[in-house]
């Protein structure tokens, strides 16, 4: 697509058709895996204006986050909680106890991990996970070397993630927590459907690495190769590197 913001009104028009042509029963939800990050923005104000002018709702909507920071209070601004409820949860509908994010100060963080795996279970798997990628072909916090089957865990931060997000910590690298709990690969992997939101010529040679290349773990966005159901949003900028 043209610029970022066709991306964001594309990716939320997709997303209140799926939610709506979906049919919720008791116990039933639309089960939606959601990023944070600079690139949803847009998306996530589209989705509130669909829901202000009354054509979304998310009453029967039940969502999780992919990853935290561990460590960051939950009131920090840059903690991924308070990014969620102020650019989305409450400007919608969303019932609180349905929107799901990982406690990155859990007194037990695997612990917490498994708890979020079984949630998504018990919620009956994720039926639309987006996600965004670093420049280094990370989604969520699963940085080069994860494994491509791995589940919700610790990880600690490569310095390429570190670097890319102390622009949201006053640019100062040391402030950026050195841990995060995220979703694995495979937990990404397991949803029904997987879209994946790519702007800008930073972009440009992961989004390369992950459809024009082998599945790789080193650029661990290029295993949704493999998903039967994944579609990347590009915008022209980060379109850049393909041949
Ligand atoms: C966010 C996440 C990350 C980001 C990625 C891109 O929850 O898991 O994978 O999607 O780091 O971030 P932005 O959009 O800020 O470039």
């Amino acid at each position: 697509l043209e610029d970022a913001s066709v991306v964001a009104e594309w990716a939320a028009r997709f997303v209140m058709q799926r939610i709506t042509h979906f049919k919720p029963g008791p116990g039933r939800h639309f089960v939606l895996g959601l990023p944070t990050g600079g690139t949803p923005l847009g998306m996530y104000k589209k989705l509130i204006q669909f829901h202000k002018e009354g054509k979304l709702s998310f009453k029967y909507v039940t969502t999780f986050n992919m990853d935290e920071y561990v460590g960051l209070p939950r009131d920090h601004p840059e903690s991924y909680h308070y990014y969620m409820w102020n650019e989305f949860f409450k400007h919608v509908d969303i019932e609180p106890s349905n929107a799901h994010v990982l406690d990155g100060n859990a007194p037990d963080l695997v612990a917490e991990c498994n708890r979020f795996e079984d949630l998504i279970k018990e919620a009956g798997g994720v039926h639309l996970f987006i996600g965004g990628i670093g420049p280094d072909g990370h989604i969520a916090f699963n940085e080069p070397g994860s494994s491509l089957v791995s589940r919700t865990r610790v990880k600690t931060l490569a310095y390429d993630t570190l670097e890319a997000n102390k622009r949201f910590f006053g640019n100062d690298i040391s402030k950026v927590p050195r841990q995060a709990l995220t979703v694995g690969v495979g937990t990404v992997m397991d949803a029904k459907e997987v879209m994946i939101l790519i702007t800008g010529v930073h972009k440009s040679l992961a989004l390369a690495k992950a459809v024009e290349e082998g599945v790789n773990h080193m650029w661990t966005v290029s295993a949704f190769q493999q998903h039967p159901q994944t579609i990347f949003v590009c915008d022209e900028d980060a379109t850049l590197e393909l041949r």
